[in-house]
């Protein structure tokens, strides 16, 4: 049976007695409208936890001003359904007073470097709200090992850094993007697509597929590469790039050649008011 707890001093309760009984403790942060992407971190979760623990908390620190974080889906009741099919043992879903109980603007977190680029460059901020808001939920759910999504990969290797540096002893483990049959990464942002902006928001995924063949195929020049995710993606009308990259997949700096270093390509486009992202590495 799945426990909604909504309160600090509740989960840490909880999770303390867990510690105590000698239970290994899992968990799954989110911000909600839970899809499949979600669905196999929370089975990865359960199979190798003792107490599978899973949060439900639309962040607001980590949308700038005019992004969607009043339109963001809230759906807790279809959420909770889809933990209790997983066999999560606890949702965390607290109230932004009990997050931030001296209000939006207190004490934060920042993890310099990897967070200027890419996603920081075109969403300053974000970067530091997601960093304090995994933070605090690390510090009251004390997991083990917590679990996230390859999608989302320049804030996997944020939150690698900010428990590398404050020497968290939490494990962050990462599955591969979960797709829909068309390659369209699975996000909690499709469901505002529109029927047509849904059928062409599959060439995001088709870019970075041209992009990983041309690598395949002997292209080793960065820049030639960039070019096709550029052609690719604006060949799809409505489709605006925000940006197209190949980077270093650890350090994210941008690449020349794709020779040594392991490459990534990350991909940002709006299509409408929604913006997606996507990724995929190009070498191994
Ligand atoms: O990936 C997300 O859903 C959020 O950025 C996270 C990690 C739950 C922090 O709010």
């Amino acid at each position: 049976m799945t426990k909604l707890v909504e309160t600090l001093a509740e989960i840490r309760k909880k999770t303390a007695q867990a510690r105590g009984e000698g239970r290994s403790i899992g968990f799954v942060p989110t911000m909600g409208a839970l899809h499949d992407g979600h669905t196999a971190l929370l089975h990865q979760c359960r199979r190798e936890s003792n107490l599978a623990v899973a949060s439900i908390f639309v962040n607001p620190t980590q949308f700038g001003p005019g992004e969607d974080f009043n339109r963001y889906p809230r759906t807790l009741p279809e959420d909770l359904e889809r933990c209790l099919q997983a066999g999560i043992d606890l949702v965390f879903a607290p109230s932004p007073a009990e997050l931030y109980p001296n209000g939006l603007g207190s004490t934060y977190a920042e993890v310099p470097n990897l967070t200027t680029c890419l996603e920081g460059a075109s969403r300053p901020g974000h970067f530091r709200g997601v960093a304090t808001v995994v933070l605090k939920l690390f510090l009251a759910v004390t997991p083990d090992r917590a679990y996230f999504g390859r999608k989302d990969y320049q804030q996997l290797l944020v939150i690698r850094r900010l428990v590398e540096d404050l020497l968290l002893p939490v494990e962050v483990r990462d599955h591969p993007t979960v797709r829909e049959p068309d390659g369209l990464a699975m996000s909690s942002r499709n469901r505002y697509l529109s029927p047509d902006q849904r059928q062409k928001a599959g060439v995001l995924h088709h870019a970075l597929v041209q992009a990983r063949n041309a690598v395949l195929g002997g292209i080793h020049d960065a820049d030639r590469v960039r070019q096709i995710l550029h052609q690719t993606l604006e060949s799809s009308e409505g489709v605006v790039v925000d940006y197209a990259e190949v980077a270093d997949a650890q350090t994210l700096e941008p690449l020349d050649r794709l020779s040594e270093r392991q490459a990534i390509a990350l991909v940002a486009a709006r299509l409408g008011a929604t913006r997606l992202i996507d990724n995929m590495q190009l070498t191994e």
